[in-house]
């Protein structure tokens, strides 16, 4: 059994850049292979970790969808084909992108076909790493239908954590099972105000950690730098680390 590990949150806290810090601290503990699957539309996982892809699971899907009427071997041949022909490889880890979302247009067997050489394909790593959009449409249909580690990441503002709670509940009705599911507080700048630790603990929210706002994070991601390779004495990375450290237990 994989040990599969997703990212959600609101757009602009974090997802990504923790997805590939997730990498990151699976590869340096020696838990390989790795799948990275960027299941956001808007996809630029490969960017955090310094790859590069030109292919992508929606586009097997389409060229499927053509005459989805025969659904024959041949079908899932080409899908197979395809699924790896859109996997780029690394040394610990491999690239997925799922690409774009459904068109107009009935999707159900390009959807079933894909899903199960998905399955398949998946089922290779021991560990997955899925940055989810904030919507997470692609968590319902083709991606797992169980989550062993589930972060919802958010800053540390009232708004932020209204929107991180309504996704903490959202997964609960989405036909997923997860086994952990933890909050982490991103981008943080100075004390989490009272408000914001009031609503994690109504809840409550499981608070995995706090990491800090750190310029570099930025400043790297400007430059068009894979922030997954930042020196770990950066304050966000360690932070980062230490979370992982104590939460992304098989
Ligand atoms: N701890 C941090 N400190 C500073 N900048 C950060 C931090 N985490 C993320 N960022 C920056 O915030 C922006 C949004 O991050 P990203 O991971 O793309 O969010 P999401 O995937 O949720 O949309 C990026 O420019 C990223 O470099
Ligand atoms: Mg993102």
């Amino acid at each position: 059994m994989s040990l599969i590990i997703g990212m959600a949150g609101k757009g602009g806290t974090g997802k990504t850049t923790l997805a590939g810090m997730a990498v990151r601290y699976l590869s340096k503990t020696g838990r390989v292979p790795i799948l990275a699957v960027d299941a956001d539309s808007n996809a630029n996982l490969g960017d955090v970790l310094g790859m590069s892809y030109d292919r992508t699971l929606s586009d097997a899907r389409e060229e499927m969808k053509v005459s989805v009427g025969d659904i024959s071997i041949t079908k899932d041949t080409l899908i197979e084909m395809r699924t790896q022909q859109a996997i780029v490889e690394g040394d610990d880890f491999d690239l997925v992108v799922m690409g774009q979302p459904e068109g107009s247009g009935c999707y159900c067997a390009a959807n079933a076909v894909l899903a199960g050489v998905l399955e398949k394909t998946f089922k290779n790593y021991p560990y997955q790493v899925i940055d989810n959009e904030a919507g997470m449409e692609h968590i319902s249909r083709l991606t797992a239908k169980y989550m062993d580690i589930f972060y919802v990441v958010s800053d540390a503002s009232r708004r932020g954590l209204t929107a991180a709670l309504r996704i903490w509940r959202l997964v609960d009705e989405l036909k997923i099972t997860i086994k952990h599911k933890y909050l982490i507080l991103n981008r943080n700048r100075g004390d989490v105000p009272a408000e914001v630790l009031k609503i994690i603990s109504d809840e409550p929210m499981n608070l995995a950690g706090i990491i800090p706002d750190d310029p570099a994070i930025y400043d790297c991601d400007q430059n068009g730098r894979p922030t997954s390779q930042l020196d770990e004495t950066n304050p966000a990375v360690a932070a980062a680390m230490k979370i992982f450290g104590e939460t992304l237990v098989e």
